[in-house]
């Protein structure tokens, strides 16, 4: 879910909706307004998107005033709709609330609070959270800060929230746990939301809640941070962002996520930037840098992650076990925090995550911290829950990336991954320096590359139109390729519908071949390096049971092109660097089988760009 506020000198409205549209990627299922106009209190929410409210709501309600606070949902408890959105009143009317996260013991509250006399117009925990604050607030005699800490103690869960009182229509108290929060801090006004997004026009001065925090926000005094548990004051820490306006708009393209797969010469280099000294054969890495013993010592490397960025722990397997000699597992976050699972003394746990916010992934950092592993990030936002809780990390770099199927954050994981299974493979003498300048030469070239296998972007269209109709489909890869195919596949059914398998192209003739006939397309990575003749001969199978083959293969291939009916090039590269390359293709082939499905590229129905419930 995505949550803003506003509270200062100007209409608040038009900051909170443009927030909204800005946050959408984080949940769209439903979305609501409140708003207080010095008079009263007006709210006004719809399942459906953000442009949804906006047409409600103009007609349903005055947009005046100048403290505000909207949501937009992701739904956890109760079915995307009308009543069940957000903001949620408290029985009296009175107070307004705003909530990111979910309230595990909600249902007890609840109970307790309906013997107590108050009545539930939804099915959400929120309602039950904001009727909670009220009640502490009337039986303790409280003001609204003192009421949300009492309530928030009483409270087993994950959030963001904001909340005010139409009485004290000067302060909106906010709380973190769990799930982000960020606080805008301009001249006699402030901005709540849960990424930077939607005040970077305003300021650049943030504050970023820690878990446990909550703040009372008021116009004339400002900011006041307290610890939720034992009601210690905090220094609040003002951040200068070096996010800008641009990074989150759309430049030009129809959509962000083609935006985004077009950025990734940049965002690449951005993330090997002075962190390669290609001459010397050096990798700079602070964070890697600084704990190198842990890495050089490790017995094994666990790899936790979720979604695309498991399927870069993936590729980060092949790259670690073969040039650092060091044993990999790569763990689905969720499935990992939940099984007891083994962790030695010695053992580096490294988590990917794009947004730094994914819930999973952060239990099974808290777990492995718990057994006492070293536990390293690879996160893209700055500052983000999980970039804080580990030990040392790398950001990769890629700028904001607001589509929701995840590209460029994708390729600089792999980046950044790479780069320190190199560094540590050269440490251990396992890689020559000559060797280690060759990786490093060619790393060099790989955004040029990558633009390269972009300028294929119209053909790929033309494959997209000749099987977009297509209702399965097979990516199939081996090696380094094979997590590129899982990636392919996922690129597909998140944002076309489409249902799509990947596969390890071997292992195709123990199941999936079973499915294989005129109608099916099947994408395999055959590049020259790494493979080429077993997955060429894997292509024989598909094509004598009559598949549709598209081939990704290196520029100038004629073996497959024989065989193929089509081939999508891409230029050729040390083996280990074939997924920053091959990816690319994939990712433009289910962007264009999307939009020519109509669907919705940028914000796929059911999924959020960041998952910060388990
Ligand atoms: C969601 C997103 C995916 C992403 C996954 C993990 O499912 O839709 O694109 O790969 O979460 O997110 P993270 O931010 O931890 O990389």
């Amino acid at each position: 879910c995505g949550i803003v506020g506003y509270i200062g000198h100007r209409e608040a409205y038009p900051i909170v909706l443009k927030g909204l549209k800005r946050l959408e990627y984080r949940g769209y299922d439903s979305a609501g307004i409140a708003l207080y106009d010095g008079k009263d209190l007006k709210l006004s929410k719809t399942k459906g998107k953000v442009v949804e409210l906006e047409e409600k709501l103009e007609s349903e309600i005055s947009t005046q005033g100048t403290i505000g606070i909207g949501h937009t949902r992701w739904a956890t408890h109760g079915e995307p709709n009308d009543v069940n959105s957000h903001p949620h009143y408290s029985n009296s009317g009175d107070l307004v609330i705003i909530h990111n996260g979910i309230i595990e013991n909600y249902d007890a509250i609840k109970q307790e609070l309906i013997k107590r006399g108050y009545t539930f117009t939804s099915d959400t925990d929120t309602e039950v959270l904001v009727n909670l604050i009220e009640d502490v607030k009337k039986q303790d005699d409280v003001k609204l800060g003192k009421a949300v800490q009492i309530a928030l103690n009483q409270v087993v869960g994950a959030y963001a929230i904001a909340v005010f009182d139409k009485n004290k229509p000067d302060e909106i108290v906010v709380a973190r746990l769990g799930s982000p929060l960020a606080i805008g801090v301009g001249e006699k006004e402030f901005f709540i939301a849960s990424d930077a997004s939607p005040f970077i026009e305003y300021t650049t001065n943030a504050i970023y809640l820690e878990d446990g925090e909550m703040a009372v926000v008021r116009i004339s005094k400002g900011i006041k941070i307290r610890k939720i548990q034992d009601d210690s004051l905090v220094d609040p820490y003002i951040q200068e962002l070096q996010m800008n306006l641009e990074q989150i708009e759309k430049g030009g393209y129809d959509h962000f996520m083609l935006k985004e797969i077009y950025e990734q010469p940049d965002a690449i280099k951005d993330t090997f930037r002075g962190r390669m000294l290609v001459e010397q054969g050096i990798i700079r890495m602070a964070g890697v840098d600084d704990h190198f013993e842990k890495f050089l010592q490790a017995p094994r490397i666990i790899i936790v992650a979720c979604g695309t960025s498991w399927h870069a722990g993936l590729v980060a397997e092949y790259i670690f076990e073969e040039f650092t000699r060091i044993p990999v597992e790569v763990e689905y976050a969720s499935e990992f925090r939940y099984r007891n699972p083994i962790i030695h003394k010695g053992d580096v746990v490294i988590a990917i995550s794009q947004s730094g916010e994914t819930a999973d992934t952060m239990a099974a950092i808290k777990l492995a911290k718990g057994q006492g592993a070293f536990v390293f990030g690879v996160c893209n936002v700055v500052g983000s829950s999980i970039s804080r809780e580990t030990h040392a990390g790398a950001y990769t770099h890629a700028g904001p990336e607001i589509g929701v199927a995840s590209t460029k954050a994708f390729t600089t994981q792999i980046t950044v991954l790479t780069l320190m299974a190199l560094k540590i493979s050269k440490a251990k003498g396992i890689l020559s320096k000559t060797a280690l300048h060759r990786y490093l030469q060619e790393m060099e070239l790989i955004p040029a590359k990558v633009e390269e296998a972009l300028k294929s972007n119209e053909h790929i269209k033309a494959v997209a139109e000749e099987y977009k109709n297509a209702s399965n489909f097979l990516y199939l890869g081996r090696g380094y390729n094979f997590p590129v195919a899982l990636e392919g596949a996922l690129k597909l059914k998140e944002i076309s519908y489409i249902h799509a398998e990947g596969y390890p192209a071997a292992e195709m003739k123990h199941g999936p071949i079973a499915l294989i006939d005129e109608q099916m397309p099947v994408a395999v990575i055959a590049t020259r390096k790494g493979h080429y003749e077993k997955v060429v001969s894997n292509i024989q199978e598909i094509k004598s049971r009559k598949g549709k083959i598209i081939g990704i293969v290196t520029q100038g291939d004629t073996e497959v092109r024989g065989l193929a009916d089509y081939v999508i090039e891409v230029p050729e590269t040390l083996e280990a660097l074939t997924p920053l390359l091959t990816t690319i293709p994939l990712q433009l082939l289910s962007y264009h089988i999307a939009v020519m499905l109509g669907k919705n590229v940028d914000q796929p129905r059911n999924l959020a760009k960041s998952v910060t419930v388990e």
